[in-house]
C-alpha cells in the first residue's frame, strides 16, 4: 500500500490565522481558524498592523491545536505548507516565518502555496464528480479570477479584475450604505428585503470577448446614487428608509452576480469546459450560487462549489493543494518570501 502523506497547512494571508492537518489531499484530520473579524469590526475593515500582531499572538497556539485535534505526533507530519502569496505582506510574513521555523526545527520539507489557487482547491477537496477541463471562478476580498483548470496544479489564468475585486466591491458598497463589516454578508442580508430591479446599476463587461472584470464603476454608481452627481448629499443614507437601502443592496448584488455569471459562461464556452468550480469568500453568496447553478444547468455543465466551511480563508485548502505539490516533488526552501502579488 502507498505511504499516506500527512501535511500541516498554515494560512495567514489576511485576517484569519489558520492551521490544518490533511492526509492524502482530502482526509481532513483537523482545521483550526482563529478569526479576527471582531478585532477589525470597529475599524470597518482589516487594519494590517493589527492583523499582523494578532497573527503573531495566535500562530503557534493555532498550529499546536491543529496537531492536537488531529491526534497525531510531529513525527507523523511529512511536510509544512504555507500560503506565501498573494495577500497582506505584513500578515503573510508571520505565517511564512513560522512555517520556515517549523520546517527547519522539525527537518520537514517546506511547500509554498498560492492562496488563490488554494481557494480553487477548496472546491476540489470533496468533489467526486469533477470532469476536466473545468473553469474555476475564484471570488474573494482580494481576487476575482477565472482559470482554465486542467489539474489541481495546472491552472491558466483566463481573466482577472482590472480594479476592485468582487468582495472588495461588496465591502466598499456596504460602507457606503453604512452596513456592518464584513460587507458581503451584510449586503446579502439587506438585499433579501430589496427589489433587485429597483435600480439599473451598470454591468461592466469590458470588451465583448474579455474575461477580465471591473467593479469600480458600479461602486461609483452606488456612491452617486446615494450622494447625487454633485456628491453633496451628505449623510443621505442616514435619511433613507430601510426599503430604499435594501433596494440599492439588492440591485448592486444583482449587477455583480450577472457579470460574474456571464463571464463564467463565456469562459466555459471558450475552453470547452465540462465543469465549473466556485470558491472564495464571495461564493458564500447564495444569489451568486443560484445564478451559476441556473447557468450551468442550461449549458449542461457540472457546478462544483467548495463546501460552506471552506469558502472563506482556511488552512485545509492549503494543506490539500500541498499534497499535489508533494507528490510532484515541488518544494520551497528557506529563501521563501511573502509576496503581495499573485
Ligand atoms: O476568501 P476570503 O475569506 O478572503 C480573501 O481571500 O479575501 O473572502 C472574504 C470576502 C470579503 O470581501 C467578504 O465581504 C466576502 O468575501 N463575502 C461575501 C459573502 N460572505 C463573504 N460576499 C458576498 N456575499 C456573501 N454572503
Ligand atoms: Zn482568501
Amino acid at each position: 500500500m502507498a505511504k499516506s502523506i500527512t501535511i500541516l497547512g498554515i494560512e495567514t494571508s489576511c485576517d484569519e490565522t489558520a492551521a490544518s492537518i490533511v492526509r492524502n489531499g482530502n482526509e481532513v484530520l483537523s482545521s483550526v481558524v482563529a478569526s479576527q473579524i471582531e478585532i477589525h469590526r470597529p475599524f470597518g475593515g482589516v487594519v494590517p498592523e493589527i492583523a499582523s500582531r494578532a497573527h503573531m499572538e495566535k500562530i503557534y497556539p493555532v498550529v499546536d491545536k491543529a496537531i492536537k485535534d488531529a491526534q497525531i505526533d510531529i513525527e507523523d507530519i511529512d511536510a509544512v505548507a504555507i500560503a506565501n502569496q498573494p495577500g497582506l505582506v505584513i500578515s503573510l510574513i508571520v505565517g511564512v516565518t513560522a512555517a520556515k521555523t517549523l520546517s527547519l526545527m522539525w527537518n520537514k520539507p517546506l511547500i509554498a502555496i498560492n492562496h488563490v489557487h488554494a481557494h480553487l482547491q477548496s472546491a476540489m477537496i470533496e468533489a467526486k464528480e469533477l470532469q476536466l477541463p473545468a473553469v474555476a471562478l475564484i471570488v474573494s476580498g482580494g481576487h476575482t479570477n477565472l482559470y482554465d483548470c486542467e489539474t489541481a496544479l495546472n491552472l491558466k489564468l483566463l481573466g482577472t479584475t482590472i480594479d476592485d475585486a468582487a468582495g472588495e466591491a461588496f465591502d466598499k458598497v456596504a460602507k457606503i450604505l453604512d452596513l456592518p463589516y464584513p460587507g458581503g454578508p451584510s449586503i446579502q442580508k439587506m438585499a433579501e428585503k430589496g427589489n433587485p430591479k429597483a435600480i439599473r446599476f451598470p454591468r461592466s463587461m469590458l470588451d465583448k470577448d474579455s474575461l477580465d472584470f471591473s467593479f469600480s464603476g458600479i461602486k461609483t454608481a452606488v456612491l452617486y446614487h446615494c450622494l447625487g452627481q454633485d456628491m453633496k448629499g451628505e449623510n443621505q443614507v442616514g435619511n433613507m428608509s430601510e426599503q430604499e437601502i435594501a433596494d440599492i443592496a439588492a440591485s448592486f448584488q444583482a449587477a455583480v452576480v450577472e457579470v460574474l455569471t456571464k463571464k463564467t459562461a463565456l469562459a466555459a464556452e471558450k475552453v470547452g469546459a465540462k465543469s465549473v468550480l466556485l470558491g472564495g469568500g464571495v461564493a458564500a453568496n447564495s444569489v451568486l450560487r443560484g445564478s451559476l447553478e441556473g447557468m450551468c444547468r442550461s449549458k449542461g455543465l457540472k457546478l462544483l462549489v467548495a463546501p460552506l466551511k471552506y469558502f472563506t480563508d482556511n488552512a485545509v485548502m492549503v494543506a490539500s493543494l500541498a499534497y499535489h505539490k508533494y507528490e510532484a516533488g515541488i518544494f520551497a526552501d528557506l529563501s521563501l518570501e511573502a509576496l503581495s502579488r499573485s
